[in-house]
């Protein structure tokens, strides 16, 4: 036995007991089937903040006075006016700020941000508002971030003062530096004396965005997902995609173009769940299709932008009002033409409409658009193809025109059941490419245990997709998370069924060609939704153990599926598995063979890996080889905002040729074997 270096975790183990051996045997010479680029991906949905309060850096809340309270998110003093008549015609709201009739009054606005603006000392941070001074002539306009709770003398932490002049619409914008940092700051505006202003679309962004963009990213956490080396980026939803009404479902033709004149939309997530009620929570559309694109281009991803397929919510809304609350299939028209021209904004020549308005954008390159997800969690009913008669126009249409795209059905909010067995085969009639499940489930199902009602056997866990129709669309695991029973949330134990889990998706790589883990992103003070992969406040952040497992799957792809087996069965936590887990794959790039193991077990397992293959790849063993473990003491640690760090990977050298490990009882081990 080899023995490899120590965890440090002895002392958590000490009561391990150290089971029999295991041999797996991985063949080295034949590469399988070829592990699709966009195998591990990133999902993102506008719930938990995830937006606006989130990756989107805007730090002013209803900066355009649109929410149906026009001054939600701001306090007003002295003689403030809502008026209706602005330059932006999708959002005509601005105020108007009159002298408040004395030297000592002033007219003021304030705002509050997301749970309070974070700023840091000495960094910049841009401000900018639309103004005028409607009777003309000059008038002055001071912005203060304020400390507003402030125990000190001067609640100022920075300020600045603008002047504007002439009755016309203006932009203007000015940076201030706080001198210290503070998370909950406000934005303070108050007006001149004497003379009346008009303002509108007021905004503050950090100077230091990511990619430095005006109309940018948080850089911390746009960099959080780079390093995911996400293969695909699934946007913008979710359910609200779909809307609780048709009305408030996503358009994406309403988030591109000038920021100023996106029109808001309502967010379903504030009211969604009374017990995490946000009555503050719309959509902006700051972060909007243009900028998805841009950060697919970024991340060097596809993009897999979904669209209404006609259906609102089918959760939110009975099937007797079918009529009320979805576009009957002869009206579909209007939503199938959104999809065209957004393959028109994603590819089109900068001649075409579209193609000319991301080109006015910036971007007259097209995006290079290959995938478009057609509804979210749709389903037929039993005796009505409430969905499948949708996508059949959607279908008809769109792969005559453009059939370079691969298009995504679904398979419904389930993962199995009545609604996935009528689905599945009806994917398949369809002619989808791929089909999206989702799966929110406990850790049974994740290890391969659950059972319905009547006590079978689901088909879940690692082997699901072993007894998948190899001739039939491929799958996209869309939405899934290990939701642990009795209330656990982002504990290291369901991270590491996950990563059990998905030792399936690789093994099943001729089928399985996408996958994302669900939810992305959530604000500590607003999240309506967990667990989630990546959680912040208005300052730091920080990642699960669920994002360093989805980050081991990115970072050690692999290219093609090599043969792993033990007792010549997958290793997937069978019987006699001992809560054995595995997967290996050759990576080009690297040159190296790479194996993935999980240990579910309570106990330490021995595991001898057994090359086999040809005599000349075999003889000539490996260069260097790595081992990467991710453990933690308790099963129910995790991080946080205070101990970011507790929990991540851990890399080591190990012996080129080692080949007899001891897996650590509840952990997850990466080994890279350089040829
Ligand atoms: O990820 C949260 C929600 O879960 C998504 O919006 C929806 O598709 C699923 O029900």
């Amino acid at each position: 036995m080899k023995k490899l270096a120590s965890l440090g975790l002895a002392a958590a183990m000490a009561t391990s007991v150290m089971a029999a051996g295991h041999n797996f045997e991985i063949n080295v010479s034949k590469k399988g089937a070829p592990i699709q680029s966009t195998m591990y991906g990133i999902f993102f949905e506008d719930i938990n903040y995830a937006a606006d309060g989130g990756l989107y850096a805007e730090l002013l809340i209803n900066r355009s006075f649109e929410f149906p309270n026009h001054f939600a998110g701001w306090d007003i003093s002295g003689k403030v006016k809502l008026m209706a008549d602005g330059p932006f015609d999708k959002n005509p709201h601005y105020v108007r700020m009159e002298p408040a009739g004395h030297n000592d009054k002033h007219t003021m606005i304030e705002n509050r941000g997301f749970f309070g603006i974070g700023v840091k000392g000495g960094e910049e941070y841009r401000f900018s508002m639309w103004a005028r001074v409607p009777d003309g002539g000059n008038a002055k306009i001071w912005i203060d971030i304020v400390e507003n709770a402030t125990m000190g003398e001067d609640q100022k932490l920075g300020n600045v003062g603008i002047d504007i002049s002439g009755k016309e619409w203006k932009k203007y914008t000015a940076v201030i530096k706080p001198r210290r940092s503070f998370d909950s700051a406000h934005l303070r505006v108050w007006g001149d004396g004497r003379v009346t202003t008009d303002l509108e679309h007021i905004s503050l962004f950090p100077t230091d965005t990511w990619k430095g963009r005006e109309n940018g990213m948080r850089k911390d956490l746009a960099q959080a997902l780079a390093d995911l080396k996400p293969g695909v980026f699934r946007f913008p939803g979710g359910c609200i995609v779909e809307g609780t009404d048709l009305e408030t479902r996503y358009q994406w033709k309403n988030t591109v173009g000038p920021v100023e004149n996106r029109p808001l939309n309502e967010n379903r997530w504030h009211y969604t769940f009374t017990k995490r009620y946000f009555p503050d929570y719309y959509q902006s559309y700051g972060l909007g299709f243009f900028e998805f694109f841009q950060l697919c281009e970024d991340f060097g991803c596809e993009a897999l932008p979904v669209i209404s397929c006609g259906l609102s919510c089918q959760y939110q809304n009975s099937i007797r009002d079918e009529k009320k609350v979805h576009v009957a299939v002869e009206d579909l028209d209007p939503y199938i033409q959104d999809a065209l021209d957004l393959i028109e904004f994603a590819n089109g020549d900068v001649t075409t409409t579209w193609g000319k308005v991301r080109a006015d954008m910036g971007h007259p390159e097209p995006f290079n658009l290959h995938y478009l997800g057609i509804g979210n969690e749709q389903w037929d009913e039993k005796d009505n193809p409430v969905f499948t008669s949708r996508l059949k126009r959607f279908m008809d249409v769109l792969s005559k025109k453009h059939p370079e795209i691969k298009y995504i059905g679904t398979t419904g909010p389930d993962s199995e059941g009545w609604k996935f067995d009528l689905l599945q085969p009806r994917m398949k009639e369809l002619g989808v490419d791929l089909y999206d499940e989702h799966y929110y489930r406990d850790e049974n199902w994740f290890l391969g245990k659950a059972k319905d009602r009547d006590g079978n056997p689901l088909n879940c866990g690692a082997m699901r997709y072993d007894s998948y129709d190899r001739k039939g669309p491929k799958v996209f695991a869309g939405e899934y998370a290990c939701h642990g029973r009795g209330k656990k949330w982002n504990h290291f134990e369901t991270s590491l069924y996950e990563a059990a889990f998905m030792t399936g998706f690789e093994r099943n790589a001729d089928i399985v060609h996408m996958c994302t883990y669900a939810p992305l992103f959530a604000h500590v003070k607003g999240w309506q939704w967990r667990p989630d992969m990546i959680w912040y406040d208005n300052q730091n952040m920080f990642k699960t153990v669920s994002y360093y497992v989805q980050q081991l799957y990115g970072q050690y792809k692999g290219d093609n599926v090599l043969a792993c087996s033990m007792d010549k069965k997958p290793v997937a936590g069978q019987d006699g598995q001992d809560g054995l887990f595995a997967t290996a794959c050759f990576d080009n790039a690297m040159n190296a063979v790479i194996v993935k193991v999980a240990n579910v077990s309570d106990a330490e397992q021995e595991v001898k890996f057994a090359w086999t293959g040809k005599a000349k790849d075999l003889k000539a063993g490996f260069k260097s080889a790595e081992q990467i473990t991710l453990r933690a003491v308790g099963m129910d640690d995790e991080n946080s905002l205070d101990n970011p760090l507790k929990i991540t990977p851990k890399t080591e050298v190990i012996e080129a040729n080692a080949n007899e490990f001891k897996i650590p009882a509840k952990s997850f081990q990466v080994y890279i074997f350089k040829k």
